[in-house]
């Protein structure tokens, strides 16, 4: 059992209609924390939720709101999201000019969230590796992001190692897209410390021995 690897369960694939009820069925059943999918309809192509929602989120979570912000010009709605109650926040590395990356991480460390950067699968993790002293976080996709369900593409997790070999004691390397109970041990084989699902956690039948398998 593996106590360190934080689980962050996707409620993308939760029921958007009792959003309450399936937050405290993880949070129960062993999420450290909760895993938020923003979408805008343009830096990918499904929409989700926003800044409301996240408020809303807030007044029940127990656990940190990991919010994954799959926007364009993520700068502009920092701030709001940040106030909404975000914990840590990841912006895409693709969404922000790399000259402001520094001054943007910066900025939501200011505003007392962690930050997470992510990369898309077609971003080599090379891409990142400046930016890493600026970050708590790199969450690195194994789906094309936009959508729960999909399958685990095995070659992003192949970024790994390089990452972690690149970065200070402490980085946490999360991956985000068809983790199970079998892609799991391949991410953190290669050195993955925190792993969001969705859909493998949501539609099991025993939500604490999902989570648990993920951990194991
Ligand atoms: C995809 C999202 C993921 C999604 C993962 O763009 O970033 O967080 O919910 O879903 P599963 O675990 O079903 O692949
Ligand atoms: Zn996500």
């Amino acid at each position: 059992m593996n106590k360190q690897i934080i689980i962050s369960p996707s409620i993308l694939s939760a029921d958007f209609a009792n959003l309450e009820r399936d937050i405290k069925l993880v949070e129960d059943n062993g999420a450290d924390w909760i895993h938020v999918d923003v979408m805008d309809g343009h830096f990918v192509p499904n929409i989700t939720i926003g800044i409301p929602v996240v408020k809303a989120l807030k007044r029940f979570a127990k656990k940190p709101l990991d919010v994954h912000l799959m926007i364009e010009n993520p700068e502009k709605y920092i701030e709001d999201f940040a106030i909404a109650g975000a914990d840590i926040i990841t912006f895409h590395y693709e969404a922000v000019k790399p000259e402001n990356i520094e001054k943007f991480c910066n900025k939501i460390r200011k505003l007392g969230c962690k930050v997470g950067i992510s990369i898309k699968p077609k971003t080599n993790q090379k891409d990142i590796i400046p930016y890493l002293s600026f970050v708590d976080m790199v969450l690195v996709m194994t789906v094309e992001p936009g959508f729960g369900g999909q399958e685990f593409m095995h070659d992003c997790a192949l970024k790994i190692p390089e990452i972690v070999h690149n970065s200070k004691n402490g980085l946490i390397i999360q991956v985000d897209g068809g983790i199970n109970n079998i892609t799991s041990k391949i991410c953190t084989s290669l050195g993955a410390t925190s792993l969001v699902a969705g859909s493998y956690i949501y539609n099991s039948s025993d939500v604490k021995l999902a989570i648990e398998s993920l951990r194991a």
